[in-house]
């Protein structure tokens, strides 16, 4: 039974798009504060940046972040964001923050926080 279940988690999370939801409230909430502390000097408190940043959201969130996977994206964060920390957010962080990107771009929060595995993270795809 055990096994079935891990099976059909593994089989609903290699389908394209976020088949159910990926994080929760508490990571989104946690996300927001540490993104307003962190990335919206540059890239907005909106997310929407005023110059060389991408925005996070919107257009630019089509273009970098659907069709990606979440461990994409955890990646480039991890490894180069904030440009003076780079390598230096702890996971946790990272995986708040992005959960608040997903957030403020319309996708839903529910019971399961954000895998914490790199393998596990790659198999989540970004689609609307
Ligand atoms: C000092 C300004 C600055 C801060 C602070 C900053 N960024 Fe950035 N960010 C940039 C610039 C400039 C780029 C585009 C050039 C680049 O990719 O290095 C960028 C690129 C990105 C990208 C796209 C990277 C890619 O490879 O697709 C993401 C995602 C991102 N930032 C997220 C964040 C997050 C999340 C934070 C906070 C933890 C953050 N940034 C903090 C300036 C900043």
């Amino acid at each position: 039974m055990r096994s079935k279940l891990a099976f059909l988690a593994m089989i609903l999370l290699s389908q394209p798009g976020i088949a159910e939801p990926v994080y929760t409230s508490a990571e989104a909430d946690r996300g927001e504060a540490l993104y307003n502390s962190k990335c919206a000097s540059c890239h907005g408190r909106n997310l929407v940046s005023k110059g060389d940043p991408p925005s996070l959201t919107g257009e630019p969130f089509e273009l970098g972040w659907v069709g990606k996977s979440v461990g994409d994206r955890f990646a480039a964060i991890k490894e180069t964001m904030p440009p003076k920390e780079a390598g230096e957010l702890p996971d946790q962080t990272v995986r708040d923050i992005v959960a608040y990107v997903l957030k403020f771009n319309g996708f839903e929060s529910g019971s399961k926080p954000l895998p914490a595995t790199k393998e596990e993270l790659e198999a989540i795809n970004i689609a609307k």
